[in-house]
């Protein structure tokens, strides 16, 4: 059901791993709407993932990018420019790894160094991919920076460990970077705080499955899924929104709404 609603628009989408990725999707569905876009992921993502395997079916490029370098985003941003013929529309930061979580390190017994790189992971490169096109001039008048939270920034998910303050820091980058792109360029930063979603990053997370199930039965709508979450995205990158910006949207059923469900207690 395209309705060409991204038709001239050019969008870097960073993150899609395999088909499970929210990236994927969000890939597939803003080239169903005519959107023009250049796929990028980490570099040890194009051995192991397929990322390549979406680009051959989009018939689009995708370019490497350890998103905490800032050289290898230059390139990036530069090479993409140069390959749609003009500058960028929208941006997708689709980005999380925690390093403690990977290596089952609990809350209260966290490696620091291990912290320091997931922030920088997690967090710290949706700054350095602002600053990046900031830098570059590389953003369109009137276009849309968007990364992918979790609730997890505002209330506490013990299992989610230290992605909570990954997230906090994300959706704080957010607000900041959204005045200065504001004021200078209209260009609007959001990020959009979407349900648990069965991907590598989520299925990462201890008890995954039974709270997957619990969101799922605290939510009226039911957990929002990967297409879903695509669906919205890609109206953050119309000209559908263009007054949105500096918040942090919930794309989640309603859960995030919500303090208790007859249906989780078995009324
Ligand atoms: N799955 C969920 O339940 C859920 C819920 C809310 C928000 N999110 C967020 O959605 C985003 C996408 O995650 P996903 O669930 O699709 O999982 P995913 O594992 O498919 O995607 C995470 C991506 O981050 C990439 N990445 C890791 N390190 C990188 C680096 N240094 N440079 C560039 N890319 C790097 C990975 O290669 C991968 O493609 C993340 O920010 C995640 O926190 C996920």
């Amino acid at each position: 059901m395209a309705n060409q609603l991204l038709a001239g628009k050019r969008g870097v989408i960073f993150g899609a791993l395999d088909d499970q990725s929210i990236a994927w999707k969000v890939a597939e569905k803003c080239a169903e709407e005519g959107a023009t876009i250049v796929l990028s992921n980490a570099p040890v993502a194009f051995r192991f993932g397929e990322i390549q395997k979406l680009a051959e079916k989009l018939n689009v490029e995708a370019i490497p990018a350890d998103a905490t370098e800032v050289a290898d985003l230059e390139n990036l941003f530069s090479k993409s420019m140069e390959l749609m013929g003009g500058k960028l529309d929208f941006v997708l930061h689709s980005i999380g790894m925690s390093l403690n979580v990977r290596k089952k390190k609990e809350y209260t017994d966290l490696n620091y160094e291990w912290m320091h790189k997931t922030f920088d992971i997690s967090a710290i490169s949706f700054h350095k991919v602002m600053q990046t096109l900031w830098k570059m001039d590389a953003m369109n008048d009137w276009g849309s920076i968007l990364a992918l939270t979790y609730i997890a920034a505002q209330r506490t998910f013990p299992d989610y460990n230290e992605m909570a303050e990954s997230k906090a820091l994300l959706e704080s980058f957010a607000r900041s970077f959204g005045y200065h792109f504001g004021t200078h360029k209209h260009v609007r930063v959001n990020t959009l705080s979407q349900s648990p979603t069965m991907t590598t990053a989520g299925q990462g997370i201890k008890g995954f499955q039974e709270f997957f199930d619990y969101a799922d039965k605290m939510s009226p709508l039911g957990n929002a899924s990967s297409e879903a979450c695509a669906d919205y995205c890609v109206v953050m990158f119309s000209d559908l929104t263009r007054m949105v910006t500096m918040q942090n949207l919930f794309h989640d059923g309603g859960f995030s709404n919500m303090g208790m469900n007859p249906a989780v207690i078995g009324l």
